[in-house]
């Protein structure tokens, strides 16, 4: 039987026993101190969540005062609003102070088309957030294209007219080998088994990541988090 990941709305805070606790934990801390660092573009800052999913961090910027737009595509209940067949959100230019994209970029046809579109929507200098993956396995949301290095997010976002004003790499190559091990070899377990072996894979990453250093994963990385300003 496939094991399935855990629900979209565990993604802030991932139950101690989720095959994503690491990962999930990480990318919040991540995403938690970019902020602090970003949000003072503005006191209030206006944010658009391009491919918001289920809204698992709108609660990170609502703590900061920030008010917050949902876009995705249709039928996605939990959007404000709709982007259309073309790539486009029914939102004015540069209405935006911060756009933020979590694990959205590895699934549109065209990532350039999609990040001129977060282009768009920033104010000039505003901030673009963007998270997604090095190394992960097929996960179709409804499609799934890409996968990146460091090097290769960095150029795809200055080709797409931004500045890299930082890149951090979430979980290096080893916690990321286990991390594919686990999704391997979970659904091949009985249910109870899976439990026990659930926390052993995930503190195995957490073991194996205290040997990497941060330059080793801004080029090799789980996932990658990028702080990009438009130009
Ligand atoms: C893995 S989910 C991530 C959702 C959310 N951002 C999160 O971090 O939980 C991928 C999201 O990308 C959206 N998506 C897929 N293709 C897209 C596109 N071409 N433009 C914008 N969003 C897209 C999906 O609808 C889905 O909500």
């Amino acid at each position: 039987m496939k094991r399935s990941p855990p629900s979209i709305s565990n993604r802030l805070r991932p139950s101690l026993l989720s095959s994503r606790y690491l990962v999930l934990s990480r990318l919040r801390q991540a995403l938690e101190q970019a902020v602090a660092e970003q949000v003072l573009v503005s006191p209030t800052p206006s944010v658009v969540d391009l491919g918001c999913g289920d809204r698992p961090y709108q609660p990170i910027f609502a703590a900061r005062g920030a008010s917050y737009i949902g876009a995705d595509l249709a039928p996605n209940r939990r959007a404000d609003v709709f982007i259309d067949e073309s790539g486009r959100t029914p939102l004015g230019d540069g209405c935006a102070d911060i756009v933020l994209s979590t694990q959205v970029l590895e699934h549109v046809a065209s990532p350039t088309q999609y990040l001129q579109e977060c282009a768009r929507l920033l104010q000039p200098a505003g901030v673009l957030l963007v998270t997604t993956h090095g190394y992960w396995a097929y996960h179709p949301s409804p499609s799934d294209l890409w996968r990146w290095t460091g090097e290769g997010l960095a150029l795809l976002l200055r080709q797409s007219g931004f500045e890299v004003q930082k890149l951090t790499g979430i979980l290096g190559t080893g916690a990321a080998a286990l991390q594919l091990l686990q999704d391997a070899t979970l659904p091949l377990l009985p249910r109870l088994a899976r439990r026990l072996v659930t926390p052993v894979f995930q503190t195995g990453m957490w073991m194996l990541d205290r040997t990497s250093t941060a330059e080793q994963r801004v080029h090799d990385a789980l996932v990658y988090l990028a702080v990009a300003i438009k130009k």
